[in-house]
């Protein structure tokens, strides 16, 4: 149990390292928590214009889920790389350094399925690809995508992973109850909509 905790707090540190923020910093494109949604990923990233800088973001929070869930199964096996992506997830959604209000997580999600079980990153990219081109909606492609990876792990045999990423998808539309809102009014703004 004790490198359970280990792998929980070392998935923790990096997915508490905000992207997003940073490099809008490093990009002099000031807090990217004042524009847009006030989101501290990449689809916010995108509403500054810059779009090196979201595809930054993008990378970078995937690889904080990618990184601690490899080594953790690397070195110590399936039950750990589970924690450290859990610790990842958490990480980036309450991060301590911003007072616990960190992102909605669908880049580390798609970050700690590249680490455990690459089968859900082809049902995740096909499903988030497609809803997003067919409705250049990113939220509901990350609503779909996120709910049809547990389901998929379930039908496909990995009752673990279909756990797991049930687990993180549940977080994932709670932090998304603003999008859901606005999609269900109309609001919700597109994919390539400009600068919010
Ligand atoms: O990946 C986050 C996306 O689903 C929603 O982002 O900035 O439009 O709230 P945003």
């Amino acid at each position: 149990l004790g490198w359970a905790v280990v792998c929980l707090a070392g998935g923790y540190a990096c997915g508490s390292i905000p992207f997003g923020l940073v490099l809008g910093y490093v990009f002099g494109l000031g807090d990217i928590r004042k524009i847009g949604s006030g989101n501290i990923g990449a689809t916010n990233a995108l509403r500054t214009g810059n779009k090196a800088m979201a595809a930054l973001t993008l990378l970078g929070d995937i690889l904080k889920g990618t990184v601690p869930v490899f080594v953790a199964l690397s070195y110590l096996g399936p039950f750990y790389a589970a924690a450290a992506g859990v610790g990842a997830f958490l990480g980036h959604l309450f991060p301590v350094w911003l007072g616990f209000k960190g992102g909605k997580g669908v880049a580390t999600y798609l970050g700690i399925l590249l680490g455990i079980a690459p089968l859900g990153v082809v049902v995740f990219a096909i499903a988030w690809l497609s809803v997003a081109y067919l409705t250049r909606y990113s939220s509901l492609a990350a609503l779909t995508a996120t709910l049809l990876v547990p389901i998929a792990y379930f039908f496909l045999g990995y009752p673990a992973a279909a756990i797991l990423t049930a687990i993180l998808t549940v977080l994932v539309y709670i932090r998304h109850h603003a999008n859901i809102r606005r999609l269900v009014a109309g609001t919700e703004p597109r994919i390539g909509a400009g600068k919010a």
